[in-house]
């Protein structure tokens, strides 16, 4: 089917390192061997990561443009951006998957981490499986795009 594009936000790049007792211990590298080996063939991994959201929004663009599905870890983004929102709106507009995801669970934490600006607009939303969020939407999108 092409390529997936997982797109990762702000202090993603620390993964392995940030708060192991929340995100785990495996690294942003980890997370791309894992979904690079778990991916059906046929399938592309691209993963990137910024803590820039101008950058971010580029990528979702890309997305549009390319005609390519998104897995989409907003990060802290996902609280309060709406230009991200607004991007991440151009996607599903077009027709294309973006499913967004999270390693924790963000509704077993702090009050601010409650509100997603981005679900409203997302296919759907994984959230609290760890790196099983993001495999649980590439299969989805493998299995539904065509
Ligand atoms: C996160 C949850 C967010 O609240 C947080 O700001 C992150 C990571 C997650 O994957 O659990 O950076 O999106």
């Amino acid at each position: 089917m092409g390529t997936i594009l997982i797109l990762n936000g702000p202090n993603l790049g620390r993964l392995g390192s940030r708060e192991p007792d929340v995100y785990g211990s495996g690294s942003l590298d980890d997370l791309r061997d894992h979904l690079t080996g778990i991916a059906p063939v046929g399938v592309d991994i691209d993963l990137r990561q910024t803590n820039d959201e101008a950058e971010l929004i580029s990528w979702l663009y890309e997305a549009v443009d390319g005609r390519i599905p998104v897995v989409l870890n907003p990060a802290a983004f996902t609280h309060y951006s709406y230009a991200l929102r607004d991007a991440a709106a151009l996607v599903t507009k077009a027709g294309l998957p973006l499913v967004e995801v999270h390693i924790s669970n963000p509704h077993a934490r702090e009050s601010f981490r409650h509100t997603s600006v981005i679900s409203a607009v997302a296919t759907g939303v994984i959230a609290g499986l760890g790196f099983e969020s993001y495999r649980l939407a590439v299969d989805h999108i493998a299995r539904t795009s065509g």
